[in-house]
């Protein structure tokens, strides 16, 4: 099972990833950082970062650039199996709007959104749910994950 995540300055998503306790892999954080290029099936783990553009009736793009960049590399692309994101319900009907728009793009679902660095309830949901559904959704289940 690889987690592939992208998480600022903050770290909110990489707390989040490293309570998953599954392998994973950050997509880098600056332009001149050596780009990410994954070999195995993962789960994309993203931060919503709209500013709630629904709401306040701008322009709205909730998916990070550095998480654009990655995705458009077709390599990596194809081999995205699910997506979950974060965000703040502060930011009402735009709550993890990132993961709805990279479901829509890359035709993947969309298995779950949980708020800033996540409770040990929603470590616990996703846990279970990709073990349970890593068959289902083509990602490889090895040791480290068992
Ligand atoms: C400038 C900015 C814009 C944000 N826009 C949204 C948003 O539109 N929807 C949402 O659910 N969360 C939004 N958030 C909240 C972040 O997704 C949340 O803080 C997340 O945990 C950040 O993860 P990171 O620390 O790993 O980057 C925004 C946060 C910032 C700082």
């Amino acid at each position: 099972m690889l987690i592939v995540y992208f998480s600022s300055a903050t770290e909110n998503t990489k707390r989040f990833v490293e309570k998953l306790g599954f392998p994973a892999e950050r997509i880098p954080l600056r332009k001149n950082d050596a780009p990410l290029r994954v070999e195995e099936p993962y789960v994309l783990v993203c931060p919503t970062y709209g500013g709630g553009a629904s709401i306040s009736g701008g322009n709205t793009r909730p998916v990070p650039s550095q998480v654009i960049r990655f995705l458009n590399d077709a390599h990596n692309r194809s081999l995205l199996r699910a997506v979950i994101a974060g965000g703040n319900s502060n930011f009402g009907t735009d709550f993890g709007k990132a993961g709805d728009v990279i479901s829509a793009k890359c035709q993947v679902p969309y298995v779950y959104r949980y708020e800033l660095l996540g409770t040990e309830e929603d470590v616990r949901i996703v846990q279970e749910g990709l073990k349970a559904n890593a068959e289902e959704l083509g990602l490889y289940m090895d040791k480290e994950c068992a």
